[in-house]
Formats: C-alpha cells, sequence, structure tokens
C-alpha cells in the first residue's frame, strides 16, 4: 500500500514511523515531512504546496495513493478531505464542516451544549461590551478563549478581573489573533486534572486509544506562558477504567451521534482534551486531529497494524477492526528552543541525535529541524521529541531523559519534571 502523509512535525514523525512498521505499507511520500522523517527507508519528502488542495490530490492520483493520512487541522479545515471524499479517494481526517468542531470553540460549545455532552458552562460573545458584561457578573477566575484557530495560543485562563477583561481588549479589540478573535467564548473556570483522549472513528463505531497526559506550561512546576506541549505520557493513570468508560458513554459516542445530527458525519481521529475531578469528566476542548505531542506517546503502544485501522475509518468499516494495544508506557521529553513560546531563534546545529536513537526503546522525533549545510539544525519553536518506551513509565522517563542528556543545540530548553503527576501517584 502506498499513503500520502500531510504534514511535517513531531506528531506527523510520528505516524509515519508508526506507519512504516506496517508489513501493508511499502511507501510513505510525507508533504512536507522533515529530516527525522527523510531518514525512514519507507518515506519520501515531497516538496508541494498544500494551497491548491485539487493539486494534491492529482498527486495522489497520479502515483496510486491508497490512503492519505493529515496531521494538522490547518489542511483538515480548508476541507482537503472534502476534496479527497468527492474524486473517491480514501483520506483520514474530517470534513471541513466536521473540522470545525476544533476550528471554531463557539460551534463545539453550541454543539455540546445541545446534545447534553459535559463542559463548562460559556457565553458566546459578539462584541466588548457583552464579554466584559458577562465577565463582570461572573467573576474571576474565569477563561476567555477566542473562536477560531489561534495554534493554542487563544486561550486565556485569567485569575483576576484585570487579565479578562484585558484579555477582551487584547482578542477582541486588538484584534491579537485576528479574526480567529472576531468572536470570543468565556467559559467557566474549571478545576481538576487533564488528560487527553484521542479516538478512531468512521462516523459510526468510535474506539478510543490509550489516555495520555500532556503539560502544557513551558517551565518546571507547571509554571511559565502556555505551549503546544512541552511532554507527555501514556498511559495517564488519571484516566482510570470506569473514567475512560465514562469518557466513552458521555463524551465520545454522544460526539459521534451529534455530528451525524447535525449532517457533519465525524471521521477520523478525534481529540477529547477532558478535565477530571471528584470522579466527574468534563470537555475542555475537541481537536479534529490527533495531538502533538500526544502522538509520540500513544501509537508506540499501539499493537494493532495502524494502517488497517485508518483505512477502516476512511471507508467506514472500523467496527470489523479490534484494536489491541501493548502494554508498558512511554514518555516524550520536548527540547525546545530557548524563548519559545515566545521569540527564539533558530538554525543552531543540533548533536547526539545518532546517539540518542541508538540507546534502547528509545526514539527521537524531529518537530522543527531543518537539514543545514552539514548538520541537522533547529528550525522551530518545539525542536525535538525525545521518546523512550519502558514496562512503566519511571522506566520510560529514565530512558527518554537519558537520551535528552546525549543531545545538546544552543539555549535548548526542556522541563525537567515530565509525568510528575503520573509518579506522584
Ligand atoms: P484549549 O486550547 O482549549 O485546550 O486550552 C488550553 C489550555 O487552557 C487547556 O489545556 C487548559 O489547561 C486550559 N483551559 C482551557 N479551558 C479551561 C477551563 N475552562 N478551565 C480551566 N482551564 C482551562
Ligand atoms: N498537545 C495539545 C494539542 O495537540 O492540541
Amino acid at each position: 500500500m502506498q499513503v500520502l502523509l500531510i504534514g511535517g512535525g513531531g506528531r506527523e514523525h510520528a505516524l509515519a514511523w508508526k506507519l512504516a512498521q506496517s508489513p501493508q505499507v511499502a511507501k510513505i511520500f510525507v508533504v512536507p515531512g522533515n529530516p527525522g522523517i527523510a531518514q525512514i527507508e519507507e518515506c519520501e519528502c515531497i516538496d508541494l504546496s498544500l494551497s491548491d488542495l485539487e493539486k494534491v490530490a492529482d498527486f495522489a492520483e497520479e502515483n496510486s495513493v491508497d490512503l492519505t493520512v493529515v496531521g494538522p487541522e490547518a489542511s483538515l479545515v480548508v476541507g482537503i478531505a472534502d476534496v479527497f471524499k468527492r474524486r473517491c479517494l480514501p483520506i483520514f481526517g474530517p470534513t471541513a464542516a466536521a473540522a470545525e468542531i476544533e476550528g471554531s470553540k463557539a460551534f463545539s460549545k453550541n454543539l455540546m451544549d445541545k446534545y447534553d455532552i459535559p463542559t463548562a458552562f460559556f457565553k458566546v460573545c459578539e462584541d466588548v461590551e457583552t464579554a466584559k458584561a458577562y465577565i463582570e457578573e461572573k467573576g474571576a477566575p474565569i477563561v476567555i478563549k477566542a473562536d477560531g484557530l489561534a495554534a493554542g495560543k487563544g486561550v486565556i485562563v485569567a485569575m483576576t478581573m484585570e487579565e479578562a477583561l484585558a484579555a477582551v481588549d487584547d482578542i477582541m479589540g486588538d484584534q491579537k489573533f485576528g479574526v480567529a478573535g472576531a468572536r470570543v467564548v468565556i467559559e467557566e473556570f474549571m478545576e481538576g486534572e487533564e488528560a487527553s483522549l484521542l479516538a478512531f472513528t468512521d462516523g459510526k463505531t468510535i474506539v478510543p486509544m490509550i489516555a495520555s497526559q500532556d503539560h502544557k506550561r513551558a517551565n518546571d512546576n507547571d509554571e511559565g506562558p502556555n505551549t503546544g506541549g512541552m511532554g507527555t505520557y501514556a498511559p495517564a493513570p488519571v484516566l482510570t477504567e470506569a473514567l475512560k468508560l465514562q469518557a466513552v458513554e458521555t463524551v465520545l459516542k454522544p460526539t459521534i451521534e451529534a455530528m451525524a445530527a447535525e449532517g457533519r458525519p465525524y471521521s477520523g481521529c478525534l481529540y477529547a482534551g477532558l478535565m477530571i475531578k471528584d470522579n466527574v469528566i468534563k470537555v475542555v476542548e475537541f481537536n479534529c486531529r490527533f495531538g502533538d505531542p500526544e502522538t509520540q506517546v500513544v501509537l508506540p503502544l499501539l499493537k494493532t497494524d495502524l494502517a488497517s485501522i485508518m483505512l477502516a475509518c476512511a471507508t467506514e468499516t472500523l467496527e470489523d477492526v479490534e484494536i489491541e494495544w501493548n502494554d508498558g508506557a512511554a514518555v516524550c521529553v520536548v527540547m525546545a528552543s530557548g524563548g519559545y513560546p515566545g521569540e527564539f531563534t533558530t538554525g543552531y546545529p543540533i548533536t547526539g541525535l545518532d546517539d540518542a536513537n541508538a540507546l534502547e526503546n528509545t526514539v527521537v522525533f524531529h518537530a522543527g529541524t531543518k537539514q543545514g549545510e552539514d548538520a541537522i539544525v533547529t528550525a522551530g519553536g518545539r525542536v525535538l521529541g525525545v521518546t523512550a518506551f519502558g514496562s512503566d513509565i519511571k522506566q520510560a522517563k529514565d530512558r527518554a531523559y537519558k537520551a535528552v542528556e546525549k543531545i545538546d543545540f544552543k539555549d535548548a530548553h526542556y522541563r525537567n519534571d515530565i509525568a510528575w503527576r503520573a509518579l506522584k501517584r
């Protein structure tokens, strides 16, 4: 089977790495890919513009691609799956109408409200006055979210009234996130512990993956600004079997049914960000794609052939597939450019990648790297996802940090406490 994979970050490196292990997969074209992906024998990185989706579909047709897999939300939100489906090309990922579950927070909150899917109380506000009046009514702490896509930065968890009101001015007044902030969702502040639950779905059947936990804050002890994610581990013990069942029954299944009822059947990977408190689950957010860096720790634990699962999701036959998982655990430590998520410098040579990859049960996923003249160099905020597996979280964590020690680039920044919540239990 020939696969086309869209994307070039750490998540896509993990997807490519796992797909390459499938006995069915002979070749993976990756647009645009990255230097880590390029090292996988089955992978060929392709320089192809993603702005013309018909041309991407032409490429799939001309190269006898059997399955297309989409990593990033941006291509999904603009309708890559619609183009492929119209041309009868199997694709793993939701249509534009279904991807709105991530593309518009107002849409997803209204959906949850209409179908009784548990989430924080909220109000969608179209102008500054209404937003501020609602904040005055509810008080702090309170959460302000830009409606549209803002690369994970459009959420302000305001602990004081001043912060909350300033967030409204930033998002709606100064349009800090452009059109994404034309509307805001103002939401109840939820306490508890978070977990990410990803699920495979073909629109009718939905199967949860192993739960994972991200570390969104930049620094140790969950301090500093929110990032795209500084590290993950799986399984996440906070989501016990009973709670996972609760998530399936109260969140995953109702959401898939709701999307179908709305005429927006959802297939691909559904990412549910959950808040857990006193054995009750509420939805923090939905994403229309795999998590990054959740994918880096979830996929290594998957036993069943990923290509078969994805093809079943694309052809509405997921009911026929039994999905199995391996025992053990995985930990991913993100090595970022110093300054991220604020300003940072790129172009620094990275050393020690081969030594790290040679360690037992370790794989270094590339996120923001580039092939320089004589070395692989840094090229983004999150540079690497150093990932290791073990029989338990402790062993996986020790192995991951041993690999981190082998790697070096100027101003590298990483957290030292990935998986602390699991280890504290
Ligand atoms: P989101 O992009 O919606 O996942 O938000 C980013 C992060 O902000 C989440 O992972 C949470 O840590 C935090 N957050 C979002 N919504 C809430 C909420 N209602 N209460 C508390 N924290 C939240
Ligand atoms: N790691 C968070 C996300 O993928 O949205």
